[in-house]
């Protein structure tokens, strides 16, 4: 059978959310997240999505977050994208680049952020840099369970949007990571 177009649509975080929350349990099963760091981290909700549809299916989509942070004393609106995944039974065919060349192509039209910033493990930094993402490799500081600190997690990766991205900056994100 042959699959139709892939559709992109953009929609609400809260709302689109039931619509990915078994995607991500198949990806993030519960009882094996609480055996990995992620465990106890405190993410930020997106504020919208981008959700690529085959055949009525879900089957890749980005999480999109828009903050205002402090870099090197200054006040910034970045870009945040988190929650990038492909359903398993479809991953290594391109629609994980693709759902990430949406949101890239939105964020620039838009050009209401400096730069973007994201977060990801280091199996995952090769699938980022082929996209044209670069680590930031300054001090970033985030909120975790109420307090303020270093996230030592993950790597932080940067791409310029509206302004170039900083790569060695002392950065606050104002808030949870994504
Ligand atoms: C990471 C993920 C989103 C990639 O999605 P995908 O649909 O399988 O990737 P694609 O098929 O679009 O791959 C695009 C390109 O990136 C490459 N690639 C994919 N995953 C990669 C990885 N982990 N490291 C390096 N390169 C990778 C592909 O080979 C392909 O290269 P090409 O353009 O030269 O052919 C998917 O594996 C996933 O959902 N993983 C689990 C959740 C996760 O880790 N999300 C990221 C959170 S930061």
């Amino acid at each position: 059978m042959t699959s139709s177009a892939p559709l992109f649509l953009v929609k609400d975080g809260a709302q689109s959310w039931p619509e990915i929350a078994p995607m991500r349990a198949r990806i993030y099963p519960p009882e094996k997240l609480v055996h990995t760091p992620m465990h106890g981290i405190e993410w930020s909700a997106a504020q919208r999505r981008v959700l690529l549809y085959v055949d009525d299916k879900v089957v890749a989509v980005a999480g999109i977050h828009e903050r205002k942070i402090s870099c090197d004393g200054a006040i910034l609106r970045v870009a945040g994208i988190g929650g990038v995944m492909t359903d398993p039974d479809h991953q290594g065919q391109g629609y994980g680049k693709q759902v990430m060349l949406h949101v890239m192509q939105l964020l620039r039209t838009e050009a209401k952020c400096a730069f973007a910033l994201l977060f990801c493990e280091d199996h995952n930094v090769g699938f980022y840099s082929k996209l044209g993402w670069s680590l930031f490799e300054g001090d970033m500081v985030v909120e975790q369970h109420g307090k303020t600190g270093p996230f030592v997690f993950r790597n932080v990766m940067v791409l310029p949007l509206a302004e170039q991205a900083t790569r060695t900056a002392d950065i606050d994100l104002c808030g949870l990571p994504w």
